[in-house]
């Protein structure tokens, strides 16, 4: 491979774009130009493993959309990769290149965009090759920021972040099938879609978990994060279950230590009816630190809603078991009742601490995994 001739072809593009008044922004022309450098790279790599001419497909990714730095004709940007073709020819045919690997790198380039070129010839793995690493780098990392950024995704409603994520989720699934020049190509591609699929999922998820979680009949579960919040969701809720927080120092440690937990409050008609929050214990572990329904719902199933959305998310931040503290069973009908609620939750019986809170109260631990 003549480096000295791809020298040259790099030489001639930085210069063009520096000299072009045609973009919007600085922003525009840079990343054009880092583009065609990043589709060289990935023509290079597919040449490589493909056995292809990598300085002729080198040549053509550089070039692929140096009518950017021009004009488009018909001031159509559709006619970009035929437009290019044109730049691209002189410029090959002065460095040297012979003219069946002109015109299959200008074929190349030409068909790019819409897979039409004004001249004849053939869609040769190498002339297929430059629109393969175009789009192989227009799915990669550096694609998603630019997407989001373009779309405004930090200004936007969750709504509107909903319906594009679900869309790009959509689009990805479908463009699994498009083909490709190459075997190199071809995984190339999948891996950066399979990328960019794992991105949009879990940002997804994180949508669907920035709002309402369980929305079942009248009672709606969500996940709060303001500290006041849930200081006073936490003071209203345990004031009015004398029976299983009567002394007033534990009921303020409560409240306090609402503070900064993951805190899910279930809410009837925009009163709340219940609420929990978790505490990590450990990196892989936390604890169902408190949880208090009001009395008139109990057995409607919410504490359970409660659980599974804290669960959900607890699992989604990459938790391993979560654990919970109550008085053992046969001591008090209370007791004996969340000892029950626990069970049906699905917790299973670690060990008891006869002595950890006091010899009137023994702990028994439970605990569950997540995965
Ligand atoms: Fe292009
Ligand atoms: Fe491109």
């Amino acid at each position: 491979m003549s480096t000295y001739r791809i020298k040259q072809i790099e030489e001639y593009i930085e210069k063009f774009f520096r000299e072009s008044n045609s973009f919007e922004n600085e922003y525009d022309k840079k990343y054009r130009l880092e583009h065609s450098y990043r589709v060289a790279n990935i023509g290079r790599f597919i040449a490589e493993n493909e056995g292809l001419d990598a300085e002729a497909l080198i040549a053509g990714c550089l070039l692929h959309d140096i009518s950017y730095a021009g004009e488009f004709s018909g001031n159509d940007y559709r006619n970009h990769g035929r437009d290019s073709a044109v730049i691209a020819r002189p410029l090959l045919e002065e460095l040297g290149f012979t003219s069946a690997q002109v015109n299959e790198i200008c074929y190349g380039i030409a068909i790019h965009v819409d897979g039409n070129a004004e001249f004849q010839g053939e869609r040769t793995p190498l002339a297929q090759s430059i629109e393969d690493a175009d789009n192989i780098d227009r799915f990669d990392a550096y694609r998603i920021y630019d997407n989001l950024r373009w779309k405004k995704y930090n200004e936007i409603s969750l709504d509107e972040k909903n319906s594009y994520v679900c869309n790009a989720l959509e689009k990805l699934n479908s463009f699994k099938s498009v083909e490709f020049g190459t075997a190199t190509a071809k995984r190339l591609w999948i891996d950066k879609l399979d990328f960019q699929l794992e991105f949009y999922s879990k940002l997804k998820r994180q949508i669907d978990m920035s709002t309402i979680i369980v929305n079942a009949e009248k009672t709606e579960i969500r996940q709060i994060t303001d500290n006041l919040e849930k200081s006073e969701v936490t003071r209203t809720v345990l004031e009015a279950l004398p029976e299983w927080f009567e002394i007033p120092e534990a009921r303020e440690e409560y409240i306090r230590d609402s503070k900064d937990k993951l805190f899910f409050c279930a809410y009837d008609a925009g009163a709340p009816a219940g609420f929990l929050y978790l505490k990590e214990t450990g990196k892989d572990t936390v604890e169902l630190a408190v949880m208090g329904v009001l009395k008139e719902y109990h057995r409607k199933g919410i504490g359970t809603k409660l659980f599974n959305a804290a669960k959900e998310t607890a699992n989604a931040l990459g938790y391993s078991f979560i654990q919970v503290k109550t008085v053992q069973m046969g001591k008090y009908e209370e007791y004996d009742q969340t000892n029950q609620f626990y069970i049906s939750l699905g917790f299973m019986e670690f060990e008891v601490f006869p002595k950890l809170w006091d010899e009137w109260n023994p702990c028994q631990i439970y605990v569950m995994a997540l995965k």
